[in-house]
């Protein structure tokens, strides 16, 4: 099944967006469009957001985490795929 970019959006605004918003202010989104961000990459972006993910402490499933990483790189990234 194709990743889901819709339900990728709202499992990382309903799971996501409130931990980066607490340390960047109210647009939690900035972190992804920081000048100084970290993520080079398509795999750095998957790397980093299982590392993100695990501090959620729930288990995602592997089509959520694809789902997720859809919506932030068509988004804010832009990675060619
Ligand atoms: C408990 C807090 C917390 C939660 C929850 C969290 N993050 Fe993060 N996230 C961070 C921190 C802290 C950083 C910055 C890490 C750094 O600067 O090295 C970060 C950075 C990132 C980055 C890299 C931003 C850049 O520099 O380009 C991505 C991508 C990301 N998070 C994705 C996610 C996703 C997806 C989720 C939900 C599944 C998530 N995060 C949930 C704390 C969190």
């Amino acid at each position: 099944m194709a990743a889901d970019i819709e339900r990728g959006k709202d499992l990382h605004d309903s799971n996501c967006l409130t931990c980066h918003a607490s340390m960047y202010g109210d647009k939690g989104n900035d972190i992804y469009t920081r000048p100084n961000r970290k993520i080079e990459t398509l795999t750095g972006l998957e790397m980093q957001l299982k590392r993100c993910k695990n501090s959620l402490g729930t288990p995602w499933p592997e089509d959520q985490i694809k789902d997720v990483q859809l919506y932030l790189n068509k988004n804010f990234y832009h990675f060619e795929e």
